[in-house]
């Protein structure tokens, strides 16, 4: 008999369009995992409450989120889509984890300081245990692998420490999960100040695109994007942050590698250069869009597809919830 297939979680949080930086850094590599893998991925609402959101636009991003996550690929016959406030067991499990997790060792983590900075006027406890959910959704399922873009590896490193504590104090119970990171593309970088990692909670609305935008917004922001007055194409990060970022984009868009990338762009100028990074976005994005735009008018299936994720999900969920409520010592009859 083969051996089970070992099992891949992520999330990403509804707060609005997905970025570039979301899509090649994390969503783009999801689909790709389904064959090999037990994937369940999650459109993580109860993450997104940790700042201040407008209700009705929490709950149509949920859908909007479910939609990309489809139309990128993410096929659910293969694997588990599903929002997380719909599997309460993942903030069951979050509240084990938070007395297993140290108060030093989440006022360590880059985005609790980060976001606490940004948000200095809601600084909320949910912003500062965000992590412990976090270890709950990945180690609910017994997670092997996370995808994730760069900026999350300090998150899935404690998902493993607190993972390796509690196995440690209540016996072997959680697979200790490794974050997975892509080659390039692990940090696309804003395309007005290339040295800041592209976010759609950037003010300026040049520095990113969004998976929705239209080829010609698309095309707009490229050719605005800040480099430098060398004229060459080359990678180099420390020194031509803004061209390496965009030759990043270009490398994933096409499958070219930097050495053909500086080749093809010899001696001619960056114009043509941005137009063609531009260019293979618009391609790739496109019936990224169109599926996007189909599924999202299907609400019946998208609701369906939701549905039962949820349902699936919660009867995995419920079995390790089980196990470590009776490990920790909860009276269950
Ligand atoms: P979120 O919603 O901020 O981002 C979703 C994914 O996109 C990646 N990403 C990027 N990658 C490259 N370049 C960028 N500029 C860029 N911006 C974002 C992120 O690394 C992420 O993989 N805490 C998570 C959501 C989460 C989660 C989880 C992830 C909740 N529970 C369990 C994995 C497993 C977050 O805020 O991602």
């Amino acid at each position: 008999m083969d051996a089970p297939k070992k099992r891949v979680f992520s999330g990403i949080q509804p707060t609005g369009a997905f970025t570039l930086g979301n899509y090649i850094g994390a969503v783009r590599n999801w689909p790709l995992l389904q064959d090999e893998y037990d994937c369940i991925y999650c459109v993580v609402d109860q993450h997104a409450l940790t700042i201040r959101q407008v209700p009705a636009e929490l709950r149509k991003r949920s859908y909007e989120a479910a939609a990309m996550l489809l139309a990128s690929g993410i096929d659910p016959q293969k694997s588990l889509v599903f929002i997380q406030s719909h599997v309460p067991q993942h903030s069951q499990l979050a509240w084990v984890l938070s007395c297993n997790a140290q108060y030093g060792e989440l006022g360590r983590m880059t985005q609790f300081k980060d976001k606490s900075s940004k948000h200095a006027d809601n600084i909320n406890t949910g912003l500062f245990t965000y992590p412990v959910l976090m270890a709950a959704d990945i180690m609910l399922y017994n997670a092997h692998y996370v995808p994730v873009g760069g900026d999350q590896k300090q998150h899935v490193e404690l998902a493993r420490d607190i993972a390796q504590r509690f196995n440690g104090a209540y016996s072997e119970t959680f697979v200790l999960p490794q974050p997975m990171i892509p080659k390039v593309g692990a940090r696309v970088m804003s395309l007005q100040e290339p040295t800041k990692k592209m976010s759609k909670s950037d003010a300026n609305e040049k520095s990113f695109v969004l998976m929705t935008d239209s080829a010609d917004v698309i095309m707009k922001k490229f050719k605005s994007a800040v480099t430098d007055s060398d004229g060459v194409v080359r990678y180099d990060v420390e020194n031509k942050p803004g061209i390496s970022n965009l030759m990043g984009i270009y490398s994933v868009m096409t499958g070219k590698g930097f050495e053909e990338i500086e080749k093809e762009f010899d001696g001619q100028g960056y114009g043509t250069f941005k137009t063609a990074v531009a260019e293979s976005v618009i391609d790739t994005l496109r019936p990224v869009q169109d599926e996007y735009n189909r599924i999202l008018a299907d609400k019946p299936y998208l609701e369906g597809v939701l549905k039962d994720g949820a349902e699936k999900a919660r009867y995995q969920a419920n079995k390790l919830l089980s196990k470590v409520y009776r490990k920790v010592g909860f009276a269950q009859f």
